[in-house]
């Protein structure tokens, strides 16, 4: 019986959010650039937003390119901005047809005009679909996320448009680029890595976490059918016992 059977429909992760990692070392693995690698884990991306309509996932949120990664070498971020524009305008008409709809959270404003303008047609191209939302975090940050947060909530207050006792947890949430999704269930990192390397800080507090050795050029929707399998066989207490679980 392969992954996808063994799924319980019943209870599946709304919203799963991965750390696309290893796609440099699995290139370089194979004597290849690593230009391949990220071009391969393209592929690996498609099929996974893929996995996630089949099944009925209704958010995934992936690590595409991160603050910390703008000091890679020039070459590398040209490339990988590059890659992402002309992915992003390839994918529309997939993308449409799978009902899904594109979304993207991070610094937007610190990527070239090109990638900004084209994110946002490809955002507005497909901004009725509904069967799952695919968010790219790009330029992300979760403590520069978590920051923006606290200055509009201070800014708000400072203002008179709130007061200090109504910040808590649900409105510090609606400041975050996530407002609009619930929590990620399940977060997967590849790549053999046993970091969060600044993603998602917030929304994963009960987030159940996910490390896999396979590189993300291998990942494909029957390993990620695979994790949803193993997120299904654990137990999330949230500081209860068991005995209190139904
Ligand atoms: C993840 O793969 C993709 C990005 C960070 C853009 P890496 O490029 O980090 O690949 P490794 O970790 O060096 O193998
Ligand atoms: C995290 O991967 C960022 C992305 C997958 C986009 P990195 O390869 O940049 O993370 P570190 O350097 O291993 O923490
Ligand atoms: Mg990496």
């Amino acid at each position: 019986m392969g992954f996808k059977e063994q799924i319980d429909i019943s209870r599946l992760p709304e919203h799963i959010a991965i750390i696309m990692d290893g796609n440099g070392r699995w290139a370089k693995n194979q004597g290849k650039f690593r230009s391949f690698g990220h071009e391969s884990g393209v592929v690996s991306l498609k099929d996974v937003v893929e996995g996630c309509t089949d099944v009925g996932v209704k958010y995934l949120t992936v690590y595409a390119f991160s603050t910390e990664n703008w000091n890679r070498p020039i070459e590398e971020v040209n490339l990988l901005m590059e890659l992402l524009i002309s992915t992003i305008n390839a994918e529309i008409v997939t993308l449409n047809k799978n009902n899904v709809r594109l979304n993207a959270i991070g610094d937007i404003a610190s990527l070239p005009q090109k990638c900004i303008d084209d994110l946002k047609n490809a955002m507005d191209e497909t901004a009725k679909n509904t069967s799952c939302t695919l968010t790219l975090a790009l330029s992300y940050s979760s403590k520069w996320e978590i920051v923006q947060a606290a200055k509009k909530l201070a800014a708000q207050v400072k203002e008179g448009k709130m007061e200090i006792d109504d910040i808590n947890e649900s409105s510090f949430s609606s400041q975050l680029t996530t407002h609009s999704m619930p929590d990620p269930e399940l977060l997967i990192r590849t790549g053999g890595e046993h970091r969060i390397s600044n993603y998602l800080l917030w929304q994963i507090a009960y987030g159940e976490l996910y490390f896999t050795e396979t590189m993300w050029p291998d990942f494909m929707k029957e390993d990620l059918f695979e994790a949803i399998v193993d997120y299904q066989k654990r137990e999330r207490r949230f500081g209860k016992i068991s005995e209190q679980l139904n």
